[in-house]
């Protein structure tokens, strides 16, 4: 025990003596020394890039023709669509840009295994997405920011972060909605019942939720019900359908309100077949206004087409340019558009100037 405590009583000795002869901290005025450069680096973390020209050699000076562009369409779903696809191809041609197309065939797990080729593919650069759904976009955009790849959204939006696409440049479904609904409105009234039934674009995307959202605001001003709704995929084949079996259990509906107008000459096929007078005893309101929306207003059996633009590749290419070049862009364009009615004195000059 006392040897112990001998011990002890020496080594605290020698340890004051090597702390009496350490080098002694600078004085309080510095700051203290950088540790040594033995730390390694923090990990970064992978945040999205501020202006997304990252991947962009030729940036800020490059031209339409240093650009590839990965277009994920949603499929081949009716005449917008087919108006919008020939916008970007058009377009490219004419700019001189590389479009690579890729046809979702309007399935969601076709469009982001798209999106995952077009980020592994070194020669694209920048990526144009139509997007089938608002939700599940964020990990891929994340991808794509990180791989540097300029990413613009087109006709549809999504509910996703901004600083993880560039901008979105299309149309204010919900204003469109509005629109509708004050049209139907000043269509039935007057009448003692007002119910309305709805055909449905694909479940899950922004113009079908917010053009029914929209519609619902502006409806209610007049007293308008809705006593069905059901998606027809935005084709006449199901919007016909959908509107035949709604009329095999009733004929109480004063009008139609349809998404778009491939549903809505669907719809007018069934209501004839029914013995019904569409646009007279049935008031029926498309979206869109495409040429056939426009036959069917001069027609007499359309009553209201509200417009959507589907021409829009100009402005999206113009905005990957400019965003390849690092020029921050506002995060939405929206699209310019009208309404049309089947009372509108000059329909037929209207009709013979359009271009879809
Ligand atoms: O996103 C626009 C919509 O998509 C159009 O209204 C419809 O016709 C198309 O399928």
């Amino acid at each position: 025990m006392f040897r112990f405590k001998t011990l002890v009583f020496v080594l605290i000795v020698a340890s004051l003596a090597l702390a009496a002869c350490a080098p002694t901290a600078p004085a309080a005025t510095e700051p203290p020394a950088a540790p040594a450069a033995t730390v390694p680096p923090a990990a970064p973390t992978v945040a999205p890039p501020a202006a997304p020209a990252a991947g962009l050699a030729c940036s800020p000076n490059c031209e339409y023709s240093d650009l590839v562009v990965g277009f994920l369409q949603t499929g081949s779903e009716g005449g917008w669509r087919a108006a919008n696809t020939a916008s970007f191809k058009e377009t490219a041609d004419q700019l001189g840009l590389k479009l690579k197309f890729y046809d979702s065939q309007n399935d969601l797990a076709n469009q982001v295994a798209g999106f995952h080729q077009f980020i592994q593919d070194p020669e694209v650069n920048v990526i144009i997405l139509a997007a089938l759904e608002t939700t599940g976009w964020d990990d891929v955009l994340k991808e794509a920011a990180a791989a540097g790849k300029v990413v613009v959204l087109e006709d549809r939006r999504i509910d996703a972060a901004e600083d993880l696409y560039v901008t979105y440049i299309g149309s204010d479904f919900a204003e469109e909605g509005r629109k509708g609904g004050t049209e139907m409105c000043t269509l039935l009234e007057g009448m003692a019942s007002k119910n309305v039934w709805e055909l449905v674009g694909n479940v899950g995307s922004s113009a079908a939720k917010d053009r029914g959202q929209g519609f619902r605001e502006t409806m209610t001003a007049c007293g308008i019900t809705i006593t069905n709704s059901q998606t027809g995929n935005w084709s006449a084949t199901e919007g016909k359908a959908v509107t035949e079996a709604w009329l095999k259990e009733s004929t109480d509906v004063q009008g139609i309100f349809a998404q778009n107008d491939e549903m809505g000459l669907g719809a007018i096929e069934a209501l004839k077949e029914a013995g019904l007078k569409p646009g007279v005893d049935v008031q029926v309101i498309t979206f869109d206004a495409t040429a056939g929306a426009f036959k069917s207003m001069l027609a007499g059996e359309l009553n209201v087409a509200v417009e959507c633009n589907p021409l829009l590749a100009p402005q999206v290419y113009e905005a990957a340019l400019k965003a390849a070049n690092g020029e921050e862009l506002p995060k939405w364009v929206p699209s310019q558009e009208g309404v049309f009615r089947a009372s509108d004195a000059n329909l037929q000059s209207i009709a013979d100037g359009r271009k879809y």
